[in-house]
């Protein structure tokens, strides 16, 4: 070893040494850099403390006010229970009146939703032609869009972007043809509006009624903007079939129905009124009085259940809104579909992703109000119990009592 290795060997050392300082301080810089880059692309600060954005589209005026009146109580009804913060986010909800059955007003205002309010998720359609106009749009910005209410089958299947937490009109029908069948009702004439859902339950009743045995005498289709029944009803008495199955959708046209059911004596003559829940729900029965007893109907959800989670439910809805009118399908399909929002967003931990969140929705199940409910992951429908039921009175009020159950019903209508 000589005097000019040992010279070297020192410089180089010095040289090592400050290479391995300079390495340090880009290794110190790259790691404070991928840390801030990992900061702002995944969990960015200034998102997280962001609002999660839900556009609610609902009929809030119009002869189908109600809709949005009760779901828009029972999406309410869920976050003053809860808190409208889930994963360190807030719940905005940016409602929009859609007035009704008007699908192009539906589809200008799901678009300015998506574009201008970027919400994050689409949630309430009443009517079937809202749902269906607005499908594509959901399709096309991939926002997870949560039905309420609108209840023809085929909705599901326009985007993968849609979940229902009501029914489908199959769903609840089939089981109430079944059952009238084998409940001694064998001629029945069928009344049901004139739009996609009349159309589903018109051939969903008519199929488990025949198959049970039952004969359809009669059957109309009657314009969704009419409260003129008398020419209707005249007609059935003219048939005198031993049951009418009715479906228009729920409000105005029931009560109109009814009043020439009974003004044009059909109770007196003892037919027997059939249909989903529409024809007698919790806000048409106390308009109606006593006319409503006997009525028959079928509905995944009656203020009369007799369970914990409806009594609390109940209690809840009248510290809330008050006890009149009292919540129905619909409110209990908006309390269930926030509640299932929230769950989504729980598990996604605040970050919302459509794919994942949708993921998510197909995992839900929960007891509701309305008994078990769960998401089918391959229809991104409810499986639920369908209950038959009759309007009586108990303890001096008017209710829809649950005469029968069809457990694990799925969205065509048969027992899962
Ligand atoms: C619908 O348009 O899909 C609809 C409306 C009211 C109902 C049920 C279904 O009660």
């Amino acid at each position: 070893m000589n005097h000019g290795d040992t010279e070297d060997t020192e410089e180089k050392r010095k040289a090592r040494a400050a290479r391995r300082i300079t390495r340090l301080r880009v290794l110190c810089a790259s790691v404070v850099k991928l840390s801030l880059l990992l900061v702002a692309f995944a969990i960015p600060p200034a998102r997280a403390a962001e609002p999660v954005k839900i556009g609610v589209l609902l009929p809030f005026s119009g002869p189908f006010a109600d809709f949005g009146r009760q779901i828009g109580n029972g999406m309410a009804l869920y976050l003053k229970q809860h808190g409208d913060v889930v994963a360190g986010r807030k719940i905005e909800l940016v409602r929009r009146d859609s007035e009704g059955a008007k699908p192009d007003l539906a589809k200008r205002l799901a678009q300015e939703l998506i574009t201008r309010d970027k919400v994050d998720f689409l949630a309430g359609f009443g009517l079937t032609p809202e749902a269906l106009a607005v499908a594509p749009l959901a399709t096309e910005a991939k926002t997870p869009m949560v039905i309420m209410n609108a209840a023809t089958s085929v909705i599901t299947s326009k985007s993968p972007y849609i979940v229902r937490f009501s029914f489908t009109l199959s769903q609840i029908v089939s089981p109430l043809g079944d059952w009238a069948a084998k409940n001694g009702i064998k001629r029945v004439y069928v009344a049901v509006a004139d739009y996609a859902p009349g159309y589903e339950a018109e051939a969903a009743f008519a199929k488990s009624f025949t198959a049970g045995g039952g004969t359809i005498v009669g059957s109309v289709h009657i314009p969704i903007n009419t409260l003129e029944f008398a020419a209707y009803v005249q007609h059935i008495k003219d048939v005198a079939p031993q049951g009418v199955f009715l479906f228009v959708p729920s409000g105005e046209q029931p009560i109109a129905f009814m009043k020439s059911f009974v003004a044009l004596g059909l109770v007196r003559q003892g037919v027997k009124l059939l249909g989903g829940t529409e024809i007698i729900d919790e806000t048409v029965i106390d308009t109606l009085g006593d006319q409503a007893l006997g009525v028959i109907s079928a509905q995944n959800y009656s203020v009369a259940h007799l369970s914990t989670e409806n009594k609390k439910f109940l209690a809840d809805w009248a510290a809330a809104f008050g006890p009149k009118p009292e919540p129905n399908f619909m409110a209990v399909a908006g309390y269930d579909g926030m509640h299932a929002i929230a769950e989504v967003i729980e598990n996604l931990d605040g970050r919302i992703d459509p794919d994942r969140a949708m993921a998510e929705f197909k995992k839900i199940g929960f007891l509701s109000a309305r008994g078990p409910i769960a998401i089918d992951p391959e229809t991104r429908d409810l499986v639920e119990s369908v209950y038959i039921r009759k309007v009586a009175r108990v303890g001096g009020a008017l209710v829809n009592q649950e005469i029968f159950e069809f457990p694990r019903v799925g969205p065509d209508g048969r027992a899962e």
